[in-house]
Parts: structure tokens; sequence; C-alpha cells
């Protein structure tokens, strides 16, 4: 079969990112960011959209000329539909739907999800390994916390899921009321590598099966903190260390009971972890501690393609290609979750 190029292209937030894929050897992954969030402390919608704007042709272009192809040579495009903030996908929608037809190749959608669990598929080098069907991924980003059942490329079984907030989410609301950055997540991992990790508790959820929840921790975080804040103003300065390592802790605990009783309930125990908080040092070391543990073989993907890509989306419509599941010109994007 002739050689196939699919351009991916992802747009469901605050990255604006593209990638050229042959067929599932990945050649370039560009991605141009957006600082203009961090000073309101989270992603203002309307400012995405407009640099979304700004920068997805020169995105597209600079993908395209890494990976030393025209867009003459493309077999398809493929692109995030949803879900994410609409004024986001729009743009990204838009874009693919006229270079799409402009160059008469077909459109593939994709569901960010699907991409975020697929990113185990990138390959750099044929020879890099992937995970085995059936396999548990346990998706946790800033919008989502499922644990999810891969049967095929194609096919997944969310298992359970969060009923309330993301574990990310929950990251980046809790490092807000500490006063720290935006995104929450990344400081938090690096202040709680120097921190105690049993030096506070917080509360946990007790909900049956394989859903998670997270609001009543970022309640129960904020409440504790304001008690200490009013005996010692300067507290969470004094101890922000040991405050990181044990939500962290906290919510690492939570995610892993529920993956466990995943990996009781279906008897799998080849298990991967996708989405931005898989970049987290401590997740990542609970992962190696199971593996070791209970004899899980894991999957933890390259730091790259732990936060929003297009090479995930790229690679999801590979896949989608294979099965010539293509999307006619009218489908809108979505911005609710579905899986
Ligand atoms: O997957 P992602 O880039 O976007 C969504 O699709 O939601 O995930 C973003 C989330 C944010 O909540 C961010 O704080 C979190 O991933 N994150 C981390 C780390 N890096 C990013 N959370 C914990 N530790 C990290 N190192």
């Amino acid at each position: 079969m002739k050689k196939m190029y699919i351009l991916g292209i992802e747009s469901s937030c605050d990255d604006t990112s593209a990638a050229v894929l042959n067929d599932n050897i990945l050649l370039s992954n560009v991605t141009a960011s957006q600082d203009v969030h961090r000073e309101y402390g989270g992603v203002v919608p309307e400012l995405a959209s407009r640099a979304h704007q700004q920068n997805i042709v020169p995105v597209v272009d600079a993908a395209l000329k890494r990976a030393g192809i025209t867009k003459e040579q493309l077999s398809a495009v493929a692109f995030t539909r949803g879900p994410g903030l609409m004024g986001s996908l729009l743009v990204g929608v838009s874009f693919t739907k006229g270079f799409a037809r402009s160059l008469g190749i077909p459109m593939i959608d994709v569901n960010h999800l699907q991409g975020h669990v697929l990113a185990h598929f990138i390959k750099e080098k044929p020879e890099d390994t992937t995970p085995p069907f059936p396999f548990l991924c346990l998706l946790v980003s800033g919008g989502n916390s499922q644990i999810v059942k891969v049967n095929a490329y194609n096919d997944m079984e969310v298992l359970g899921q969060t009923i309330d907030d993301a574990a990310g989410e929950a990251i980046d609301k809790c490092s807000k009321v500490m006063g720290l950055g935006y995104p929450g997540g990344p400081i938090i991992d690096r202040l709680a590598r120097q921190g105690n990790p049993l030096a506070y508790k917080f509360s946990e959820p007790h909900i049956p099966g394989l859903d998670y929840s997270f609001s009543g921790l970022k309640t129960s975080f904020l409440y504790s903190l304001r008690k200490w804040v009013q005996d010692d103003p300067d507290f969470i300065e004094h101890h922000k260390n040991d405050l990181a390592a044990s939500l962290e802790h906290t919510i690492v605990n939570i995610l892993m009971k529920k993956l466990r009783l995943a990996v009781k309930q279906t008897g799998i125990k080849h298990v991967a972890v996708a989405g931005g908080v898989s970049a987290n040092n401590g997740l990542r070391n609970a992962f190696h501690d199971h593996a070791k543990r209970f004899g899980w073989t894991i999957y933890i993907p390259k730091f790259s393609y732990t936060t929003d890509n297009a090479a995930m989306i790229g690679i999801t419509g590979y896949y989608k290609y294979l099965d010539k599941d293509f999307c006619s010109i009218d489908k809108p994007a979505f911005s609710k979750v579905t899986f």
C-alpha cells in the first residue's frame, strides 16, 4: 500500500499544535503555547481563540517544513473536533475544512480524549513498542479523569470517570488558592519533590465503583488552608513544599485506588497513563511502584506527549484512516465530553 502522510491539528484549549506523520511514524510535532493566560491564573477563552487564529497557519507551515513534505503530498487532515473550548475548537475545525477542501483530501474528526489514549501508539522509530490490546488507561488531564478500557484503536469503554472536577483542575485550583502561578500542576510537582507527603491529611472521597470525585478534596484543602493562615499569615510561605507534597500524595492515592480496583475487576494488568497530569512525578512513581508490587506492565508516555499535542491527533487520524472513517464537511465542533 502507498505510504500516507497525515496532518494532525489540535486547538482544543490553549495550545495550537500541528504534526505530520508518515503512516504511524511521527515526522514533526510543532506546538505554540499561549503565555497570555498566565497573568489571569487560568485560560481566558476569548484570548485563546484569538491566539489560535494568529498561530494556526505558521504552526502548520512549520510542521510541514520540519517533516520535509509539501501540503500537496498530504493524504488527509485529522483534527480535534471536541471536547474543549468552543472558540478554540472552531479555529482548528474551520481551518481544517478550508485546508482539506482546497487540497481535495479527506478530513478525519478526532475525539481529543481518544487522542490522549492513543498517544501511546506514536512511534518515533519503527521499533518503538506499544501496549497490547486490551489495556487499561488512566486518562488524567485538566478537564477529565477517567479509567478507560482500550479494546482496540477505535474501540474504548469508559469504566469510570469523575463526577465533578478533574484531577488536573483540582491541582490547578489548589495551587491558585496557595497563590502559586498557572498552570499549577508543574509547580505543585516541583514543590512536592522537596516536601513531606504525610505532613497534612486532606479528605478523600468515598464513592462507589470506579468513578472519581475531586471537589471534596478541593474544599477540604481550601478550608484547612484558611484556618492555618488565620493562625499564621506566613503559613503557606513556610510550608508550601509540605502542602504541595501532601496534596499530590492525596490525589495520587485517590487515582491509584480506583485503578487497582479496575485491574481487579477486569483482570487486565497492562496499565497505561495519559493526559497532562501523567507528567506528574508522584503519579509516575506510583505507577512504577505498582508495577513492582502487583506485577503490572506499565506504559508511561514521553513528556512531550502528555500535554495537548497534535501528534496524538495525527496517530488517531491514522488509525481512523485505515478504517476509512472520514468526516463530512458539515460536522460541527463539540465542547462537552463524550467518549
Ligand atoms: O492534557 P492537558 O494538557 O489538557 C487537557 O486536555 O486538559 O492537561 C492539563 C493539566 C493541567 O491541569 C495541568 O496543571 C496538569 O495537566 N499538569 C500537571 C503536570 N503537568 C501538567 N499536573 C501535575 N503534575 C505535572 N507535572
